[in-house]
């Protein structure tokens, strides 16, 4: 990620070393998919907040860097998942793990990554890190179902969107800023300051991703464009132009999210009719409120290094490219 800053750079050499330390298992295979997918490219978005909140919040020792690596496996395992159920062909400029190696190992090097995660937490014996994951992985999944639930409804709400991204998505990264709040032993308020920050960034993050999913091209994103609409996904640019769309550019939507198959003209005419209602604006200017919402929560923190590169990061969220 472009914004990433200069003075995590050590950590995040620090982070590499301890990812392949921490993967310990005598199955030759589960190396091999998940060093595949772990090596492919990944922002580490989420690692450096951990690495970052920590800082920020006066942590000193050497901790953040195997919570900081337990999150991207977290994260991984829930990508390993997500391509499952999404169908994806492709992600991060590589062919996804369920085309090369099939569905059922992607699932399950899914469980095996999620499992050595809660492993590795036992270990460290931080209870209170050990709440926040567990009960962000159990809004990861129900965030994943209601997203399932709410497949090619075009009557779905921004609310109900709202609260599918919030789940799968903003929650980890809230997750992520407040181990590094804990591990910085800071107050009950500060902790929920940097949850709160976590949280809006994360939305932010994905509304980003939704966007992208209209505007991008294939060998930028490194996932295939339009593969909301393919999968049945209303997202906020589409929820938007359906408010004021037409009932013949209803009743189109309502064809093609249906469609076993998009074809390049249906996502063209789809794109068409979101341009024509500012889907992708309001999009736009949702994703900046709550990157806004996200720096008012980093107020009360003193002014340090630390906070400069998580506004850098912040602000950074808005014109990312992947
Ligand atoms: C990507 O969204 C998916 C997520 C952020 C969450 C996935 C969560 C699960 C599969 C359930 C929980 C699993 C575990 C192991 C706890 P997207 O499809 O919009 O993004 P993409 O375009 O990058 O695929
Ligand atoms: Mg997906």
């Amino acid at each position: 990620m472009a914004a990433i800053p200069d003075i995590v750079e050590k950590d995040l050499k620090k982070l590499e070393t301890s990812i392949d330390k921490l993967i310990t298992t005598k199955i030759h295979v589960i190396k091999e998919i998940v060093n595949y997918i772990i090596k492919s490219g990944g922002k580490r978005v989420r690692p450096i907040l951990v690495i970052l909140s920590a800082r920020l919040c006066g942590y000193k020792g050497e901790k953040h860097i195997p919570y900081a690596a337990i999150i991207e496996f977290i994260h991984t395992a829930t990508l390993l998942h997500d391509d499952v159920v999404d169908n994806a062909k492709t992600r991060r400029g590589f062919s996804t793990v369920n085309t090369v190696w099939g569905n059922e190992p992607s699932v399950l090097v899914g469980d095996f990554l999620y499992s050595k995660s809660f492993e590795l937490m036992a270990r460290e014996g931080n209870d209170m890190i050990l709440q926040v994951i567990s009960a962000a992985t159990t809004a990861l999944s129900e965030g994943e179902i209601l997203e399932i639930v709410k497949t090619a409804d075009i009557n779905t709400t921004e609310k109900e969107y709202f609260q599918i991204i919030g789940n799968k998505t903003a929650v980890l990264f809230a997750a992520a800023c407040e181990i590094g709040a804990i591990l910085g032993k800071s107050t009950q308020q500060r902790r929920k300051d940097m949850s709160n920050f976590g949280y809006n960034l994360g939305m932010a993050f994905q509304l980003m991703d939704d966007i992208l999913d209209y505007t991008s091209f294939d060998n930028v994103l490194g996932k295939r464009v339009g593969t909301d609409l393919q999968e049945g996904k209303v997202t906020l640019p589409l929820i938007h132009a359906l408010r004021s769309a037409t009932d013949e550019e209803k009743s189109y939507i309502t064809k093609v999210i249906d469609k076993p198959r998009i074809t390049a003209r249906d996502f063209s005419r789809a794109r068409k009719i979101i341009e024509k209602y500012n889907g992708i604006d309001y999009t736009l200017s949702t994703a900046e409120n709550y990157t806004k919402n996200a720096k008012g929560h980093l107020k009360s923190f003193p002014e340090s290094r630390y906070k400069e590169a998580l506004l850098t990061l912040t602000n950074h969220m808005l014109s990312r490219e992947k």
